[in-house]
């Protein structure tokens, strides 16, 4: 089917009590395995991509394969922008037909991140999804991050999904990008901002978190979690091993299509822990 807003697949997995992977793809390969998992799993999904990630692929290409790639799948996707850091980047997904949006001021004092991510709604309109960010999310996303992590206060919450009018929350509650041995979720913290919070809320840093706490997410209000480390780990492991079998391969091909199911296998895992009524 064709790509889907944001707005679909969190009002799907709202109805049906589940929750949507957000995996970040950079390739093919990425994007190929994870369309498989989401086509063995049958979970509503975001497909998503940073700007750090579309440097060889800018968004036209990201947009061309992933929805090419998706007109024979039956469940629906949408396609994110993940860490839009400025407007610029938004303005570059949008013009690419991407069908939803993550803008990060989250590094800005509280007043310069509610100007920000107003401007990003009002490009957005109602038709695509909004994800902004309340709090700083430590850790490094391809050797990029915040100089300092704090944690999302609840009591700016309300205010500021008020004044942003934001589809969903990204939050900062213990979780890191990337692999840390500190990424733990607050579930204190957690609830707290869930009580504040009138919209879904969003977990970055899913590689990290211990597998029990990933379980958990969807009885906090969590409608999206976000995954990268895994997956590009996955598809550079596969490259290293068929290189460490044999340092004279040379069927890319081969060793592409492994990489695809060892991508497909890590998203498929991830799916059903954040959904244990999935089978
Ligand atoms: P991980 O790399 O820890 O999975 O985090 C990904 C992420 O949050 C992308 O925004």
């Amino acid at each position: 089917m064709p790509l889907v807003s944001g707005h679909e697949v969190i009002a799907k997995c709202t109805e049906e009590k589940l929750v949507a992977g957000a995996f970040n793809t950079t390739n093919i390969e990425t994007t190929m395995g994870i369309v498989e998992a989401i086509e063995r799993t049958g979970v509503p999904t975001f497909i998503q991509v940073a700007p750090t990630n579309a440097v060889l692929s800018g968004f036209d290409y990201i947009y061309d394969m992933v929805s090419r790639r998706l007109a024979d799948c039956p469940v629906p996707v949408a396609l994110h922008l993940d860490h839009g850091k400025s407007i610029q980047p938004v303005k570059d997904a949008l013009a690419a037909k991407f069908t939803s949006i993550m803008i990060d001021a989250s590094e800005e004092p509280y007043e310069e991140n509610v100007r920000v991510s107003q401007i990003a709604r009002d490009l957005c309109g109602p038709e695509i999804s909004l994800e902004a960010e309340l709090g700083s999310i430590g850790g490094k996303e391809d050797d990029h991050g915040p100089e300092i992590a704090n944690s999302t206060d609840p009591s700016q919450v309300a205010d500021f999904i008020a004044k942003v009018g934001c589809d969903m929350l990204a939050v900062s509650v213990g979780n890191v990008h990337g692999y840390s041995p500190d990424a733990r979720i607050d579930f204190d913290l957690l609830s707290k901002v869930r009580e504040a919070s009138s919209v879904p809320l969003v977990i970055h840093g899913g590689s990290g978190l211990p597998e029990e706490q990933l379980a958990r997410l969807g009885e906090f209000g969590v409608v999206k979690v976000n995954v990268a480390s895994d997956l590009r780990n996955a598809m550079i492991r596969s490259f290293g091993e068929a290189y460490n079998a044999n340092p004279d391969e040379v069927s890319l091909i081969r060793v592409s299509k492994q990489s695809v199911n060892a991508i497909a296998d890590v998203v498929e895992r991830r799916i059903r822990m954040f959904n244990p009524s999935v089978n």
